[in-house]
């Protein structure tokens, strides 16, 4: 299931990219961030020349969030699931690092709009800050819909297994209405990749703490994990944990279990391998080995726990 990853040698410098003028006058979302074109003779040749690239700090508080960015994205390489590249960047004049985005659709022919413009339409009461009404009834009514009218062209059901999948085992909690979309051509939509995944990999733990955890320390805090989403508007708050919402998707959509497996069936090594080379990036905030070791951990815990899950149920039901 694989797809193999954009990887860089070096981390980029973006101190010359031009910076996209209009970016900043319609930010959306809590980072600080520019946007940027990339050169005609990019560094590398994972960079498409002039392409724009989001330029995506981390949060105040955790200088080495926007690894996460990096890291979640050579995740969803491995699982098979469509995220923007992510590389490690920095500016040389301000020293800042952030991570650096592909942008995933092509400007002209394409256009992108959130989930939350559709839900708001759906439901006036929708509040597009806290976003307590996101539910995934609603988006299934609203998939259903697009896809009788022939317009929408992904598979939803699946879409969102691989989703909730992906979420659960980098622990993301920031899948919001606005963080995830869709993309229009004008013939056709189809869903956006799985963009904005910071908020995750348990970026807000200090390495010092974290390296002292037992391992129960390690499952009460990933069984704390919670979704963005919930199942309906009259679930139970506790389908908002990661595991439980999935294992709900999956009963409901029992035909997309198997592609969800699939996804799973790598090794530990594999795993461990997926974002190894990293830490070797030299920036002024770079990729620890300390911090490497505890998303490591993390992710060893979550993938456990999503293959049981995954066995839950025999083969025959499917
Ligand atoms: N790779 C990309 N390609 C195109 N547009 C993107 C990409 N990544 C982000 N965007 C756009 O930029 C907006 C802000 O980016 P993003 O959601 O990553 O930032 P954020 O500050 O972390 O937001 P949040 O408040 O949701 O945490 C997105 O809502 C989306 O419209
Ligand atoms: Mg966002």
């Amino acid at each position: 299931m694989c797809i193999p990853p954009k990887t860089q040698i070096a981390a980029f410098d973006v101190a010359s990219w031009e910076v996209d003028a209009e970016f900043g006058v319609f930010p959306q979302g809590a980072r600080a961030k520019d946007a940027v074109f990339a050169p005609d003779s990019p560094p590398e040749p994972v960079i498409i020349p002039g392409r724009r690239y989001l330029f995506k700090r981390s949060r105040q508080n955790y200088p080495d969030q926007f690894w996460a960015e990096v890291v979640a994205y050579r995740i969803g390489c491995l699982l098979g699931v469509e995220v923007p590249p992510a590389f490690a960047a920095w500016n040389s004049n301000t020293k800042i690092c952030a991570s650096l985005i592909e942008w995933f659709y092509v400007d002209g022919q394409e256009t992108f709009m959130w989930g939350g413009e559709f839900l708001q339409q759906m439901r006036p009461e929708f509040d597009r800050k806290r976003g307590s009404l996101h539910n995934l009834k609603d988006i299934s009514a609203l998939m259903r819909l697009w896809t009788r009218l022939k317009i929408l062209h992904t598979d939803w059901r699946q879409w969102w297994v691989d989703a909730l999948l992906f979420d659960a085992l980098i622990g993301n909690t920031d899948r919001h209405q606005d963080n995830w979309g869709f993309v229009f051509r004008p013939d056709s939509i189809r869903l956006s990749p799985l963009f904005d995944n910071g908020t995750s990999l348990g970026h807000e733990r200090l390495t010092e703490k974290v390296a002292q955890w037992s391992n129960a320390d390690m499952d009460r805090y990933i069984k704390r994990g919670c979704h963005h989403l919930k199942w309906s508007m009259d679930e139970p708050t506790l389908t908002k944990r990661h595991l439980n919402l999935l294992r709900k998707a999956l009963s409901e959509w029992p035909q997309t279990r198997q592609t969800a497996k699939q996804r799973m069936d790598f090794s530990e090594m594999e795993l461990a391998k997926a974002f190894d080379d990293l830490t070797e990036l030299d920036v002024p905030v770079c990729f620890s080995v300390e911090r490497r070791s505890f998303m490591l951990r993390l992710l060893r815990r979550r993938h456990e726990l999503l293959k049981e899950l995954l066995n839950e149920y025999p083969a025959t039901h499917y």
